[in-house]
């Protein structure tokens, strides 16, 4: 099977994880990515059981909007009982790396007020130590060279994220990421501590705090889940 196969598969047992736990009339909590968009594209077959979703970025936002579910502002939002997202890497403890596609902040924000947070992923994505994905971290402008310093003295390799087109890239928050390689993440939880206290650091994509409550991983021999 193909990676992108594998994503399907994920994507439609999460629709279906969904269909089942999640009460008729909540919220459904969207994240971001290519896994993510398979996800809203199955999920929207039963919309009208949410009372709308809460997005983690301008383009989830956009592909919820085309299949008519309602985008809801967080701050309108008390109870999200399920958040649904992609990963870059996850370990055996469900941390994960995240913030590929640079949505990373609305992503720890709207998972941090989710009961649950349910990882989808194809098999290549589950590490025994993360790493080997450059580590995303959303800065202030202003800040970029000072917190590169600082992830370099880390151990890190900073490298600030263009576009294809040769521009910085702009988070939809207006900020730039920093994308750190060369780290040998042994302990996430730690490494996301420090680097939150870097001032200028906005997010770092290290979801080891408030990691995934269930992991849906796609492989050659169909869905396996863990709950942690
Ligand atoms: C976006 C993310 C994505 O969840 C992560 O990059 C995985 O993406 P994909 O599903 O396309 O492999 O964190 O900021």
């Amino acid at each position: 099977m193909t990676q992108d196969e594998l994503k399907a598969l994920v994507a439609q047992a999460a629709a279906d994880y969904v269909k089942e736990v999640v009460p008729a009339g909540a919220v459904l909590g969207v994240g971001t990515g290519s896994t993510a968009n398979l996800f809203i594209d199955a999920v929207a077959a039963f919309k009208e059981r949410f009372s709308g979703a809460v997005s983690s970025s301008e383009a989830s936002t956009r592909r919820l909007q085309q299949h008519g579910f309602q985008v809801l502002d967080l701050n309108e939002v008390d109870e999200i009982p399920v958040y649904v997202d992609g990963a870059d890497e996850i370990d055996a403890s469900g941390a994960m790396i995240k913030g590929g596609g640079g949505a990373l902040t609305r992503e720890k924000i709207v998972a941090s007020v989710a009961k649950r947070f349910v990882c989808i992923a194809d098999g290549s994505k589950l590490v025994d130590v993360m790493g080997a994905f450059p580590l995303p971290v959303e800065v202030i402008p202003m800040a970029r060279a000072a917190v590169a310093r600082q992830l370099a003295a880390f151990g890190g390799q900073p490298r600030l994220r263009m576009t294809k087109e040769g521009g910085i890239f702009k988070t939809d928050n207006g900020n730039v990421i920093l994308d750190v390689a060369g780290l040998k993440i042994s302990n996430p939880k730690s490494m996301e501590e420090a680097i939150n206290h870097m001032p200028g650091v906005v997010t770092v994509g290290l979801f080891a705090l408030r990691g995934a409550d269930v992991l849906l991983l796609g492989t050659p021999e169909g869905v396996k889940r863990s709950d942690y």
